[in-house]
């Protein structure tokens, strides 16, 4: 599902298993009729644990535009493990706007500020053809258990 939602990049099975392994307390993954709809794989940084960061979020053509995304989203911050997350982080590429209008409907929906700044450089990704990244910040929202 990863490979076929460009422009994410597909990492291997084994950075997968570890993430939903490890991480599993925020990352979610979707099921319907026996196959995998959605995933949203993130975590709290070491050194801002009031944070959750998106590393990936993506749903398959078929289940796009019904919500899933921000379900995901909400189910992880509803967990007690996040019950002192207070931000949302995630870097976009500039051209993503699928993933921007995502994460800005997110802010609205929280009452909370969007603040968006320079991350990583497309040079930082060498001759790959990667975009630049920026990093969203979303938050304080002030109860991650009372969307
Ligand atoms: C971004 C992505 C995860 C959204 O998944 P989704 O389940 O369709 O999103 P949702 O239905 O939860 O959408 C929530 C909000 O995001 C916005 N949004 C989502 N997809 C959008 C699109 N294609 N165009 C415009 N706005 C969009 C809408 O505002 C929507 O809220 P609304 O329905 O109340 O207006 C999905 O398009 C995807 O997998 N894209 C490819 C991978 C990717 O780019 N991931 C993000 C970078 S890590």
């Amino acid at each position: 599902m990863i490979e076929s939602s460009p422009p994410l990049d597909l990492n291997s099975r084994y950075a997968y298993f570890l993430l939903c392994d490890h991480f599993a307390a925020t990352t979610a993954v979707a099921e319907g009729d026996g196959a995998i709809r959605g995933f949203l794989g993130g975590y709290r940084p070491p050194t801002r644990t009031d944070t959750l960061f998106v590393w990936q979020v993506a749903v398959g053509d078929s289940a796009r535009g019904q919500g899933l995304a921000g379900a995901m989203l909400n189910d992880i911050l509803q967990r007690p493990e996040n019950e002192k997350v207070r931000f949302v982080e995630a870097t976009v590429s500039p051209s993503n706007e699928p993933s921007r209008a995502f994460f800005k409907r997110f802010a609205e929906q929280r009452c909370a500020v969007l603040e968006e700044g320079p991350y990583l450089e497309a040079t930082d990704f060498g001759e790959s053809g990667h975009e630049a990244e920026t990093l969203i910040r979303i938050g304080p929202f002030h109860d991650a258990m009372n969307p």
